[in-house]
């Protein structure tokens, strides 16, 4: 089975997005395909993947518009990068959160039902940095929630903020709604860090992934790039791409032809 998994955290800026394309490009590495969807109106991982939307190219917003069951079928676009595709978003999945149909939050869920994703090794939803409508959406349609933080106190706050909303979510509205992982991204090795991060894995024990994403300049030069970081091959390169492929070994998905 397909695991559909959100990457999420309320606080921005701490790599949700980042995260979300550099285990994509080590997916693809290891030779299976993602699907990608964009659940944030800055659409940051839309334009990470060199998309510029076309006049009237379906997007997010489009599919959460109306509940019609499948729909997400109709807005998948293969993207620039080789086994990845895409439901991409722009700013306009802001007016979403102002929508006052009743049945909104269930409509991402519905989106997905009866798509065969099988071909996929994961379905990966890059959420707002918000408790709003959208990411209520993706957390009804999800299997797993993988949470990306910094290792500062306000990332660990927002580990703990997402781990109440993510079981208040499996009370009363997804059961099968679990935290898979808590990635810690951006580490330095400076006191402070240390000492988050080993506040989080007293807090959450192998929850935590063993697996840290280092800070460095060549995940962002990657990014402006626009190219996958297992194609990019300038600076620390090397030590980003063994870490992505080396999480994606810790998250709960199986790649190639044995799914
Ligand atoms: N491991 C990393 N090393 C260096 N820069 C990073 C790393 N992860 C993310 N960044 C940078 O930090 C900024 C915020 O990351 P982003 O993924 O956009 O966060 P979010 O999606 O959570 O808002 C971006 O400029 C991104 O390139
Ligand atoms: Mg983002």
């Amino acid at each position: 089975m397909t695991r559909m998994m959100a990457f999420a955290n309320q606080k921005g800026g701490v790599g949700k997005t980042a995260t979300a394309l550099g285990l994509a490009s080590a997916i693809v590495e290891l030779g299976g395909q993602v699907l990608l969807v964009d659940a944030d109106q800055q659409g940051n991982l839309t334009s990470g993947l060199g998309i510029e939307l076309t006049e009237g190219q379906l997007t997010t917003f489009d599919m959460l518009r109306e509940t019609r069951e499948g729909v997400a079928a109709d807005v998948v676009v293969a993207s620039p990068w080789e086994g990845v595709d895409v439901i991409p978003a722009d700013d306009q999945l802001a007016a979403i959160e102002v929508d006052g149909s009743s049945d909104l939050v269930f409509r991402m869920q519905a989106a997905f039902e009866g798509l065969d994703i099988s071909a996929y090794s994961a379905v990966i939803f890059d959420c707002p940095p918000n408790l709003g409508r959208v990411l209520y959406s993706v957390l009804i349609a999800a299997d797993g929630v993988v949470a990306i933080t910094e290792p500062t106190i306000d990332g660990v706050r927002g580990v703990g903020r997402l781990d109440q909303t993510i079981r208040s979510v499996a009370k009363r509205g997804n059961p099968k709604l679990v935290l898979d992982k808590i990635v810690v991204n951006r580490r330095r090795t400076t006191k402070e860090h240390q000492w988050r991060e080993a506040e989080l894995r007293q807090a959450y024990g192998d929850v935590v992934a063993t697996t840290v994403i280092p800070e460095l300049a060549a995940r962002q030069d990657a990014h402006s790039e626009q190219v996958p970081i297992h194609k990019f091959s300038r600076g620390k390169a090397l030590t980003l791409q063994r870490a992505y492929r080396d999480l994606v070994n810790e998250l709960p998905l199986t790649i190639g032809a044995l799914t």
